[in-house]
Formats: structure tokens, C-alpha cells, sequence
């Protein structure tokens, strides 16, 4: 789906205390889809066994450059060519001062060598080790080939016991990159905000309206559409999700908040797509201390008031260029009464979705969704991840950019 099934990826892992977080690694990148080999530096063998990533990958490690595959083909040389990315973590300072020397001595620098792809570099060692003048030129000399990106180091617990600069960056955060590194680019410069998530209209102090969206369908089109290179504004309102890598969270709990919100932030921005779940009504008062039961009286009621309409407020006042998408949850006649909140709100695209139907819409994993602009039916999607249904409104949204 995300075109970069069976891309031939290396890791390289060299003869630090952190090639054990190259094992997570490896099954991480396995996740993507993607054929990983790994190339082990002699170092490297002795913290941890060939055998754990030729287990996981599939295929033998590439140890030593005295061998030849089976069909008598040289090993470096053929996946040097078929390789689509080379990520080396950890790099040792040694492996580090190897590859910027070009030196070809073991199967992971010479599989470096005789490639052209790009390389992600997550280097691991101790304080002095990183910030040695040696160590912090080698570095640099890769960096000016364009073809290698540094991840990290980090600062924080390293394996001599001292606190410091040097620890190497998480798998998750370098895999993170590695499939940034394979995905097309499309929505690079590309300035989209999406809203996400209920909104929270309170009553008392601690008493609220709000409704069950969890906030997984928005989520999940930022942070695709940040890693396809968007610069993404996520506006959301209160969720039990981490903010996606790589994209910009505002946090907010209100109607009125996220409208104002989205006022301040959408002058620069090409595409709004509002997944949110914006409550229509608040309390006309709301309490400054906690209501009590008798507070109610014999017939307890809550006098409401409209809240603005964040979408129509918006559609007005965007730029005429700026794609506007909205979603439409609906328990009945969800066709007509998509079309007619795409017209009525002024809206370039809708994503109507039937949330009577189980496992799908709200507060669930998968969705199931039609798309409609303003002639009618634009796709129709099956059953399946929000993260796959944000790759189909990607791709929707791009082919009107
Ligand atoms: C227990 C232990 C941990 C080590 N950790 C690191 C490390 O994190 N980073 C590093 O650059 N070198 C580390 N070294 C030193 C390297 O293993 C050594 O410099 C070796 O030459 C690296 O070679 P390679 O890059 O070819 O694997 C460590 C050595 C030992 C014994």
C-alpha cells in the first residue's frame, strides 16, 4: 500500500553496547513490509549473535567480505546495488572514522561502498567519544556527501553508568525515519491542518459534555500526511492518543477553543481537513463550583446554547484555494445527509461514514468510508485500519492540489 513492499533495506550494526536495540530495530523495519538484511561488523558479533537477525530477517548476515553466495555472486557488491536504504545503528566512533576514510574492510563498510542509496547514520558511544574532535569532523565529512542523515545521539543513561551525550536515538524513532526515508515525498510543502478528536463543553468544574470520538481518524491522517513530508498542524481536542511524530499538536478542549484556534493558524494553509467531533452545544452557564444535587431542583435540566460552527466560520473565511474536507458521522441516510453538509457548509470534499454499522467509526480502529465531492461518489473504501483510509483521503486530496 504504502509502495515500498519488499524495498531492500540493510542495517548495518557495528560493535557497541546498543547493537541489542538493533534487534527491535530490525523487527520494526520488518513491520514496514520491507526486505531486511543486516551486515555485522566484527565488533558487532561480539554483543550480539548473527544468528537473532538471521532468525528475524530471513536471511544470512553479511559477516566478512571473503564470501561468495551460493549462485557465486559477491554478497556486498549485489546488495549494495539492490539496496533502497542502508540504516547503520549503532555506529561505532571506529565505523564512523572507517566509512569517512571510504575504507572497504568488513562486509558493512564495503556494502556502504558499493552502494548509492541514502544512508541513516544513529551513532552510539560514550561522552568523550561523540564530541572528540575526530569523531565530530568524520561526521561532518559524511553529512557533506548528502547522502547520510545523522540521527541523534541523545543525551540521557549510557552504558558506562555516567549520565551524558551519546546514547543512541530509540529504534521506534529511528525506524520512524527509515520510513520517511522510503516514502514519496508528495506532500512535501504542503501546509495542512487537521482538527481531531471531541471538543469539551463544561458544566461545573469537573462535569462535561462531550461525545465518543476518540480522535484515532484525524490522528491518523496527520500523521500520514507528515510522513509523506507535510508540514501538519494537528488541532485536537482532549484524547487519550500520543501526538504523531513529526507533526505540530495543539491541544485544545472547547468549541469555541478550536475555532479560535484554527482562526490564529489557517492563513498559511493549503488543505483543512476537520475530523473532529465539535460538539454543537454548550451550557448556556456553566457552574464555578461543583453543582450539588439540590443546586438541580425537582426537575433537573441543563439550558444549552449553539456553539459556533467551527466548519461554516472556517469555510468562510479560508482562502478560496485552501481544499476544505469535512466528515460527516451519521446513524441514517448517510449519503443525503453527507451531500447536504457538503453543500451547506460550503466544503470541497466530504468522508461520510455509516457509524451505526459495527467495528467502524467512532472510538473504533477501522472505519469504512465513502467520499463525495460536489458531483457525487469520489471512492468508496472497504472495511480496513483509519491509517489506510488516511492514505486513500491522502491520495484524494492530492490528485485537487
Ligand atoms: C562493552 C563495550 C561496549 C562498547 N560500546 C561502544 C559504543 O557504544 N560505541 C563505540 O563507538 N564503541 C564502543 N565500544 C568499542 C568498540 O567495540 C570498538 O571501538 C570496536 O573497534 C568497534 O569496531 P566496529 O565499529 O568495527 O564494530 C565498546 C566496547 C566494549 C568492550
Amino acid at each position: 500500500m504504502r509502495g515500498m513492499e519488499h524495498a531492500t533495506v540493510i542495517v548495518g550494526v557495528s560493535g557497541g553496547i546498543a547493537a541489542y536495540k538493533a534487534v527491535e530495530l530490525v523487527r520494526l523495519l520488518g513491520k514496514l513490509g520491507v526486505d531486511v538484511h543486516v551486515a555485522m561488523t566484527r565488533g558487532a558479533t561480539q554483543f550480539v549473535t548473527p544468528l537473532t537477525f538471521s532468525a528475524l530477517t530471513k536471511h544470512p548476515v553479511e559477516e566478512s567480505v571473503w564470501h561468495l553466495s551460493e549462485r557465486g555472486e559477491i554478497g556486498h557488491v549485489v546488495l549494495g546495488h539492490q539496496a533502497k536504504l542502508i540504516v547503520i545503528a549503532p555506529a561505532t566512533a571506529t565505523t564512523i572514522a572507517r566509512l569517512a576514510m571510504g575504507l572497504a574492510d568488513d562486509a558493512l563498510t564495503a556494502l556502504v561502498l558499493a552502494s548509492t542509496c541514502p544512508v541513516l547514520l544513529a551513532p552510539a558511544m560514550e561522552t568523550n567519544m561523540w564530541t572528540a574532535p575526530a569523531t565530530q569532523k568524520n561526521v561532518a565529512t559524511l553529512v557533506k556527501t548528502g547522502r547520510y542523515t545523522v540521527i541523534g545521539p541523545e543525551s540521557g543513561a549510557l552504558a558506562s553508568g555516567a549520565q551524558g551525550m551519546g546514547r543512541m536515538s530509540e529504534p521506534d524513532l529511528i525506524a520512524w525515519h527509515a520510513e520517511k526515508a522510503l516514502t514519496p515525498q508528495d506532500f512535501a510543502g504542503v501546509h495542512m491542518i487537521v482538527t481531531a478528536g471531541p471538543t469539551r463543553e463544561p458544566l461545573d468544574p469537573v462535569r462535561f459534555i462531550s461525545n465518543r470520538s476518540s480522535g484515532k481518524m484525524g490522528f491518523a491522517i496527520a500523521e500520514r500526511a507528515a510522513m509523506r513530508g507535510a508540514q501538519v498542524t494537528l488541532v485536537h481536542g482532549p484524547v487519550a492518543l500520543d501526538p504523531p511524530r513529526g507533526v505540530h499538536a495543539v491541544a485544545v478542549t472547547s468549541a469555541v477553543e478550536m475555532l479560535d484556534s484554527l482562526q490564529a493558524l489557517m492563513k498559511r494553509c493549503q488543505v483543512l481537513v476537520m475530523a473532529a467531533a465539535v460538539a454543537d452545544y454548550a451550557a448556556q452557564k456553566v457552574a464555578k463550583k461543583k453543582l450539588k444535587k439540590q443546586d438541580l431542583g425537582k426537575k433537573p435540566a441543563i439550558a444549552l446554547t449553539q456553539n459556533p460552527d467551527v466548519i461554516a466560520t472556517i469555510a468562510k473565511a479560508k482562502k478560496k484555494s485552501t481544499l476544505l474536507v469535512g466528515f460527516a458521522a451519521e446513524t441514517n441516510d448517510v449519503e443525503a445527509n453527507a451531500l447536504k453538509k457538503l453543500r451547506a457548509k460550503g466544503l470541497d470534499l466530504i468522508v461520510a461514514n455509516d457509524i451505526s454499522a459495527p467495528g467502524v467509526g467512532m472510538d473504533s480502529d477501522d472505519n469504512k468510508v465513502t467520499i463525495y465531492d460536489r458531483r457525487g461518489v469520489v471512492l468508496e473504501t472497504e472495511r480496513s485500519p483509519k491509517t489506510e483510509i488516511a492514505e486513500a483521503l491522502l491520495k484524494t486530496i492530492l490528485d485537487r492540489l
